[in-house]
């Protein structure tokens, strides 16, 4: 197995750790480097996951780096490939993703801004809710090229809506084929015309009432989550996607994923971040892959992509 490359994942909550151990795990990268503002966390976990590894088989190897606000401790994530950014806080119960704007902001332009300063080639992943400002923020903060930063959402709002449609049907996850687009929040733009289950279209398998409601299930899919816990938000989903946008970038795999990306032109949607399927490889989205919707669809995505372009706008300023 050849090993390449760097990957930093920022931020060692249950979200970061949790990505930086399936990382190490698919032993594609050389390095992961797992870093937090808590002193002595990223080191601690560093160590944990290194001493799991002749058990489970990996040599990549874990660099665990306590960060400060003012840069310090980014030395050791200098020129990464990739970069996972999960820093920030996650919702309280009854809180919308939308409630962390303000204080997360400020968290992620200056994480964005030291990425930039040692890893200026890097391809940034943005995990941090809301998920779409987010996106664009760190785009704005590194000022990188738009392909160079994406964002996490669509593989993770897809793998619910599979999930949902596999338990209801009583059917293997593999042979359920679900899309979500558009924002990851309020404006997630389900595509039941591109969902399958056995080959078979969802709505001969299903209801449009059973089908709705697997949609609702899916949009509000994280807060059920955090409303179990109490504390914190969902991971092991949210990870598992991460970690795979990751992997496409370094293996430079091409494949076609649902992504926040930055669609300009496609749709007939310009300007903005935005959940749409891409084709992820080294230099982050090679291109925005413009899936066939019905018309019903096609609005849902247009009234998407102007609710967070509205929002988007506001980041700059935050
Ligand atoms: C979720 C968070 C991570 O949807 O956005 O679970």
């Amino acid at each position: 197995m050849s090993r390449s490359g760097k990957v930093t994942v920022v931020g060692a909550g249950f979200y970061g750790s949790t990505t930086a151990l399936r990382l190490a795990e698919y032993d594609v990268f050389e390095t992961v480097v797992l870093t937090d503002i808590v002193e002595g966390k990223p080191e601690g976990l560093a160590l944990d996951i290194n001493q799991s590894r002749s058990i489970e088989k990996f040599e990549t190897k874990l660099i665990g780096a306590t960060t400060t606000s003012e840069g310090g401790g980014y030395e050791k994530t200098a020129n990464s490939d990739v970069v996972v950014i999960t820093a920030g806080l996650p919702r309280k119960p009854g809180m919308s993703r939308m409630d962390l704007i303000g204080v997360n902001a400020g968290i992620v332009r200056g994480v964005a801004e030291n990425i930039a300063k040692h890893s200026p080639n890097a391809v940034v992943i943005v995990v941090s809710n809301p998920l779409d400002e987010m996106t664009a923020l760190a785009q704005l903060a590194t000022k990188f090229p738009y392909n160079r930063v994406m964002g996490q959402a669509g593989m993770l709002d897809t793998a619910r809506f599979t999930n949902f449609v596999a338990e209801k049907c009583n059917v293997e996850v593999s042979a359920v084929k679900t899309l979500t687009l558009g924002s990851h929040g309020e404006t997630m733009v389900p595509v039941p015309s591109q969902c399958t289950v056995n080959g078979k279209a969802l709505a001969e398998v299903l209801s449009q009432q059973e089908i709705a409601e697997l949609v609702d299930k899916t949009r509000n899919g994280g807060a059920e989550i955090v409303a179990l816990l109490k504390t914190g938000s969902a991971y092991y989903a949210p990870s598992a996607a991460a970690a795979r946008m990751a992997k496409a970038v370094i293996t430079n795999s091409n494949e076609v994923m649902p992504v926040c990306a930055w669609v300009n032109g496609e749709y007939g949607i310009t300007g903005v971040y935005l959940g749409v399927e891409a084709q992820i490889g080294k230099s982050g989205v090679n291109k925005v892959i413009e899936t066939k919707l019905t018309s019903d669809e096609l609005s849902s995505l247009k009234i998407a992509a102007e609710a967070v372009r509205s929002k988007q706008a506001d980041v700059k300023d935050l």
